[in-house]
């Protein structure tokens, strides 16, 4: 695997392989994100992955930078995982003088996430466009795990015609349901033991939409009440359309998003519901949901 630590040595490495399926993260790889190179190498192109902490998306007080740095750890997952190359930038490399233009994303950016981390989204797109154009993919993944992430990102590329096709992984989950995540290190032991509770609560009203209720606000209440019982402070339980817009009676299909914070830890999850539901399949201790 090579490791292409510049825009200029990802040009030279892109001279040989003109086409690739594309992997970009912020690092500290567990498996959510291994299992987006597995899906990547199934185009049957060879895989870049990113690593790159962007300070963009981040807002004042956020974990920018305490956010775990472990390249050496992530390389040899990613050379396991049989990626081609691994593109890690530095910070003088992105953003080689104060960044001034940005992707505005559309009013759907202000809201769940959104409405918690302003001007995280902008940041967001922006890298990934930056990275898209610096790649210039055929094919890139990523995770339902960050549900309105991905609908921003498939949102851009339709409306800025940007040539790429935009695949989905479903959320890998530790056997007890959690959603892994980068952010499950900071958590205490306690807190590890509690965290399922958010997935649980969604997994809850998925299940009652499946049966047909759409008493929406009732049960996104139930959730939120059972979270705050136990010590949570939640910033969203929403029931939505998979577009993320509010859904009516009569939808068959819908998305339950939640984020909520465990003592420091933000944590974010969501659940499929309806005819297109997730199956939540096991495999040796971790849990694949399509
Ligand atoms: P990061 O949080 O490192 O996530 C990289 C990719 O892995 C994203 O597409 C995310 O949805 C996916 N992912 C994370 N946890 C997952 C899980 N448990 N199961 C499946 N997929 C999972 O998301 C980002 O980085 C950044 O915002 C980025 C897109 C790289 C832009 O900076």
């Amino acid at each position: 695997m090579q490791i292409l630590k510049s825009s200029a040595e990802l040009a030279l490495w892109k001279a040989a392989q003109p086409d690739c399926a594309f992997v970009p993260t912020m690092g500290n790889l567990h498996q959510g994100h291994i299992s987006l190179v597995e899906q990547a190498r199934l185009a049957g192109l060879p895989v870049l992955a990113s690593i790159f902490v962007n300070p963009l998306q981040f807002g004042a007080g956020e974990d920018f930078e305490r956010y775990p740095r472990t390249f050496e750890a992530d390389c040899e997952k990613l050379q396991a995982a049989g990626c081609a190359a691994v593109f890690a930038p530095a910070l003088e490399d992105m953003y080689p003088q104060p960044q001034t233009y940005f992707v505005e994303p559309p009013a759907m950016a202000s809201e769940l996430c959104g409405q918690f981390r302003p001007g995280h989204f902008r940041g967001m797109l922006t890298v990934v466009l930056k990275l898209f154009n610096l790649v210039e993919p055929r094919a890139a993944l990523f995770g339902k795990k960050d549900y309105q992430q991905l609908a921003l990102i498939r949102g851009m590329v339709e409306q800025l015609n940007l040539p790429i096709e935009i695949r989905a992984g479903g959320t890998v989950r530790a056997e007890d349901g959690l959603a892994l995540s980068s952010r499950n290190g900071y958590l205490s032991d306690a807190e590890r033991r509690e965290a399922p509770r958010l997935y649980q609560n969604l997994k809850l009203i998925a299940d009652a939409l499946a049966l047909g209720r759409r008493d929406f606000e009732e049960l996104e209440v139930q959730a939120l009440d059972a979270l705050y019982r136990h010590g949570w402070k939640v910033d969203y339980v929403s029931i939505r359309r998979p577009d993320l817009s509010l859904p009516a009676e009569t939808d068959a299909n819908f998305v339950v998003l939640g984020a909520a914070w465990l003592g420091r830890t933000r944590l974010i999850d969501n659940v499929e519901a309806g005819r297109d539901q997730d199956s939540g399949a096991r495999i040796q201790g971790l849990c694949f949901a399509p």
